[in-house]
């Protein structure tokens, strides 16, 4: 029906379709119609006030079967609707197979380069952050038909490793490094430091051995792809743990054969200056910092890395879009990089490169168990949050079958939803209280609905395949659940457009606490066959929605809790 109110808004105003659809609102309140048409940004193209506007439309448009009322209310056109169309058509929409996906992204492939933890460093907090940005991208961009490549760009090259072969056959050990994995390898790098500082000459050992990596000695390559894939065992410990995957894992390293062809086209076109013997891009016109491609003594950078990776990819994948989720501190790099790839005559550069930044992680008043100083695993907060849960189960529901799978979904969920309830750009902090409680804005208070919806179909008699009633479904609540439920498909096209998974996470809190006011005023399990058919088809609806939803934020549901 939203459909219809379109056409007939388009035609009487004689716009088009697409713009009245951006135009077209839903009301906050019910008593202001159920679709409302603002006419403020046509007053100035028509020379009119927008109340005249309005009512012109509603005149135009006249008697139509669809529509109870039209009112004209200061700049707006509300549309009251026939109340059992409008529900069966709701109804119907919600009921389509794949509700909410669409295929506007059909032959389009999107890049997501996310989570890209630093080789033999921890996985700590702020790359949990990328990692589930990223996925949940990943997701709606799926959802709308789009072609996703997951990329992990490990940081997997670069001096850092020079010194970490350095220090461990100064002071490390095989055994040590397989016992220890990722905590002996940053033992290693602290040593190295601290060392340095007493002893420089180390410094160029490090820098030799780097040089050797790049030149592709086979025992300084040996010794790094061992912390390669002991750092990499680890993080996909992480990631089953969150039941996430990539279908790329291509590091830094991988372009290490790639940079020689940047620099040789920046040189072509001109672009590269010397600097104190290094070479780099000068973007002071664009009120940039330069942006450093190679080093005095030669090698490659993080940024000329990422260049070769932009090319790759794109001949590669011909992507439309490569999206870089990384904690904002990165914005400079990425402009800088971004701005390099136009300059060499891509203008594509511009609307396809995209850095999606973040906010900061910090952790208030939790204890967390942290394995070294105050060094925060990824890892070690996700099993705690399910170790809380566990306790709770324990306290409230020691019947519960599956106890352990629960705890999982629900405490790996409550950490998700906590970190992509509001925009990205914002700090989150971790409240054990507040990403835990059951009756507040959480994973666990959307899990929680689900499962109330999912006891419902199971314990209420009902035939799924009776005809309902629409009639029966005019509760001011049972419409405005439906309301809610029927918004899904524009808020993921939303979320994509913004990059944002926070407005599904806002939708599936909106849905739940929807259907809890619906719960409260509509018995289900009533009598009368058909109001409670039709009842139970609307919770069917809702369950449906909030699984799907919770799914693109990569959260899962459990059948009970
Ligand atoms: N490894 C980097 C870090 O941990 C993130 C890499 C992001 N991706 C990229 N193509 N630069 O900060």
């Amino acid at each position: 029906m939203k459909k219809q109110i379109i056409q007939l808004i388009a035609a009487a105003a004689d716009l088009d379709y697409e713009m009245v659809t951006e135009i077209l609102e839903i009301p906050p309140k019910p008593d202001m119609g159920d679709y409302a048409f603002p006419c403020f940004q046509l007053a100035k193209s028509l020379h009119k006030a927008p109340p005249l506007i309005a009512t012109d439309i509603a005149e135009k448009i006249g008697d139509v079967d669809i529509i109870d009322k039209l009112e004209v209310k200061g700049a707006y056109l509300n549309f009251f609707l026939k109340k059992e169309m409008f529900v069966k058509s709701m109804m119907e929409s919600a009921s389509i197979k794949n509700f909410g996906s669409s295929a506007i992204g059909e032959g389009k492939t999107i890049c997501i380069d996310y989570s890209s933890p630093n080789v033999a460093k921890n996985f700590h907090v702020g790359h949990l952050r990328t990692t589930i940005i990223g996925n949940s991208l990943y997701k709606i961009y799926s959802k709308l038909g789009y072609k996703v490549e997951r990329i992990n760009h490990l940081g997997d090259w670069g001096t850092q490793f020079g010194k970490l072969i350095v220090a461990y056959k100064a002071w490390g050990s095989k055994e040590a490094v397989e016992k220890d994995g990722v905590a002996e390898l940053m033992r290693l790098y602290v040593k190295f430091h601290d060392e340095a500082d007493k002893n420089d000459t180390l410094n160029d050992e490090a820098r030799a051995w780097f040089t050797k990596m790049e030149h592709g000695d086979e025992e300084a390559l040996d010794i790094w792809k061992w912390f390669v894939d002991i750092s990499l065992k680890e993080y996909k410990g992480t990631y089953e743990l969150l039941g996430m995957d990539f279908d790329h894992y291509m590091g830094e390293s991988f372009y290490r054969d790639k940079t020689a062809a940047v620099v040789e086209k920046l040189q072509n076109a001109n672009l590269l200056k010397e600097s104190e013997g290094a070479r780099i891009v000068d973007l002071e016109e664009y009120n940039m910092a330069p942006c450093l491609i190679m080093k005095k003594d030669g090698s490659s950078i993080y940024a000329t890395r990422d260049l070769a990776a932009i090319f790759y990819r794109k001949e590669t994948y011909h992507f439309d879009k490569c999206l870089y989720v990384t904690g904002q501190e990165q914005k400079l790099h990425f402009a800088q990089v971004f701005k390099v790839v136009e300059l060499l005559g891509n203008d594509w550069a511009k609307d396809s490169l995209v850095h999606i930044p973040y906010g900061l992680v910090s952790l208030e008043g939790a204890k967390l168990s942290t394995r070294s100083g105050n060094i925060i695993y990824a890892e070690d907060i996700l099993l705690e949050a399910i170790d809380k849960v566990k306790k709770t189960i324990k306290e409230k529901n020691p019947a519960l079958e599956h106890k352990d799978e629960v705890a999982k979904i629900v405490g790996v969920g409550a950490i998700l939803f906590h970190d992509l309830y509001n925009q990205r750009i914002k700090d989150v902090s971790f409240k054990w209280d507040k990403v835990l409680n059951f009756d507040g804005e959480t994973g666990p208070y959307v899990q929680y609905t689900y499962v109330r919806c999912a006891s419902i179909l199971r314990t209420v008699q009902y035939d799924e395949n009776a005809a309902i009633d629409y009639s029966l479904l005019l509760d001011e609540e049972a419409i405005a659940l439906l309301k809610e439920i029927n918004r899904f498909p524009q808020v993921i096209a939303d979320a994509a457009e913004k990059y944002e998974p926070c407005v599904v996470a806002r939708f599936a809190m909106d849905v739940a606490q929807s259907f809890s006011r619906f719960y409260n005023a509509c018995r289900v399990n009533v009598e009368d066959d058909d109001l409670r058919n039709a009842r139970v088809k609307l919770v069917s609806l809702t369950k449906n929605t909030l699984k799907d939803a919770l799914d693109l934020l990569g959260i899962g549901c459990p059948e009970q809790m």
